[in-house]
């Protein structure tokens, strides 16, 4: 069953429930009050009409029938009339005496001069002679008995008794009070009914529909969450777990990009030097290489080659290794100028040769960081061997400069070389990414960058790069300082 029905039928059944138990109330009211055990309904129309006298004035009643049937002549006595009237008095009623149409005796205590007009006609066979009627506002219930006196007239006896106003009043109202309680009841029911099936309802059935879309594979929605309710959190949650699976989904179509790119790289770069061994070695086997000049070209080549290939497979390796998180981090705390600067007079004799100009600016205070010698010092000639190798310019110029912050330090390796084009520089972090093309003659994989880059960021700090094109390049790192906890 629905919730939409089961809301419609538990509202039905509320609305029921509360209508029978006010209708019980009421009727249990009734017979606490009048002691009548007769239907709640009944009660107004036929109450008064059947019992419109007390046990008392009924007795009263019954004497003054026999003394009229028996000798109504005796109704001519005023003393006999004012005795029955006190007696009537005692027990809250009155007393009415019609001959013909003319008056014989009213009780005092009556005080209502239009009641002769308001009183039914002589009946010859007596048979309505216990119902209701209204002077103005006032409400009366009565016991009628009709005669013949001696004198052939005919006499009409009452006894009469005023009821409550009030009782009358609600005996006129009751209908309406019921018809309004039970309309706004029902309204109540209906405007329940449609809030909660706006609230509840309609969310939920939004949630199911994207819920079917997920399943059938598409994921570029949004589930919007109305309020901040059960149901507004729900949505919030299933909204938190597409965006979840959408980027779970597409990082897996990248790793799967990732994948294909890789293997392809590797294999090319693989193949080019093992054909140009195999060619080299096929030339030494088909005795091309027929002096000792050509012979040793021929192997330095190949040797050439092997070493490259050695290199990449070590970078491949290294590179696996820091991919899946297996290379264990030895930290401790470095003094950064101090390590750089070590750094640069290792490679200064070498690079002097080569040309290249090599200085370090650091700040004077000491500046701790946490890191890891080894891996610290294979980043830093990562970036310096770029610098290098793709140096274009006749005075060339290194600097390695080192900056302090709040938490952390900055390392800028910065070279006057040709630049990266401004459309390859977020690239180049890449693995097997080469803004140089393949075939410019620079050797290398690609992969140089990308170990630089995971080696930093198990330093916990991040690493990018500036280059004006045709000016040069800043890489700049992070590294945390000690007690610091922000990269
Ligand atoms: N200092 C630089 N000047 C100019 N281009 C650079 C510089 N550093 C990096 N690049 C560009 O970024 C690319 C990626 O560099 P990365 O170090 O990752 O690879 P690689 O140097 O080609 O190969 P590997 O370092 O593995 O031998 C390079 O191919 C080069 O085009
Ligand atoms: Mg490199």
């Amino acid at each position: 069953m629905s919730i939409r029905l089961r809301l419609l039928f538990s509202f039905t059944g509320a609305l029921i429930v509360t209508v029978l138990l006010f209708a019980l109330t009421g009727y249990l009211i009734t017979v606490a009050i009048t002691g009548d055990v007769r239907s709640f309904s009944d009660f107004y129309k036929t109450h008064y009409k059947l019992n419109p006298l007390t046990e008392a004035e009924e007795r009263i009643f019954l004497e003054l029938k026999t003394l009229v049937k028996t000798d109504p002549g005796k109704l001519m006595n005023n003393e006999l009339l004012a005795d029955y009237d006190f007696q009537l008095r005692m027990v809250q009623a009155g007393l009415y005496l019609r001959k013909e149409s003319k008056l014989l005796f009213i009780s005092p205590s009556l005080h209502a001069p239009e009641l002769g007009a308001a009183l039914p006609n002589y009946e010859m066979g007596n048979n309505a002679i216990r119902n209701t009627f209204n002077v103005g506002n006032r409400f009366f219930s009565y016991a009628k008995y009709d005669f013949t006196f001696p004198d052939k007239e005919r006499g009409s006896i009452f006894v009469l008794r005023e009821r409550s106003p009030f009782a009358e009043m609600i005996r006129k109202l009751l209908p309406i009070l019921i018809g309004v309680l039970l309309a706004v009841l029902l309204l109540t029911g209906v405007l329940l009914f449609r809030f909660i099936t706006r609230s509840i309802i309609k969310p939920l059935n939004g949630l199911r529909h994207s819920a079917e879309r997920i399943k059938e594979g598409d994921l570029q929605f949004e589930v919007k969450a109305q309020g901040n309710d059960e149901i507004g959190q729900l949505c919030m949650a299933f909204e938190d777990m597409r965006r979840r699976l959408t980027n779970s989904v597409q990082l897996q179509l990248q790793y799967e990009e990732n994948r294909k790119e890789l293997l392809s790289s590797i294999s090319h770069d693989l193949r080019t030097p093992i054909t140009t061994i195999k060619g080299y070695v096929e030339g030494i086997q088909d005795g091309v290489a027929d002096t000792q000049e050509k012979m040793d070209k021929y192997l330095n080549t190949i040797h050439t080659k092997v070493v490259g290939l050695d290199r990449l497979v070590d970078e491949l390796f290294l590179y696996s290794k820091l991919d899946l998180k297996k290379l264990p981090y030895s930290f401790e705390t470095v003094e950064a100028s101090r390590f750089l600067e070590d750094v640069i007079q290792d490679l200064q004799f070498d690079l002097e040769l080569r040309g290249v100009h090599i200085a370090g600016e650091f700040p004077r205070r000491e500046i701790q960081v946490l890191a890891d010698r080894e891996k610290l010092r294979r980043i830093v000639l990562n970036l310096i061997d770029n610098c290098v190798k793709y140096m274009d310019k006749p005075e060339k110029r290194i600097v390695v400069k080192l900056t302090e912050h709040a938490d952390k330090a900055t390392v800028e390796i910065r070279d006057n070389g040709p630049g990266i084009r401004p459309e390859q520089l977020p690239y180049i972090f890449e693995k097997f990414y080469r803004a140089e093309s393949r075939e410019s003659g620079k050797s290398g994989s690609g992969l140089g960058l990308a170990i630089a880059r995971q080696l930093v960021e198990g330093h916990g700090g991040g690493i990018w790069a500036e280059s004006e094109w045709g000016e040069g390049v800043s890489v700049f790192f992070t590294l945390k300082k000690c007690g610091g906890d922000e990269s």
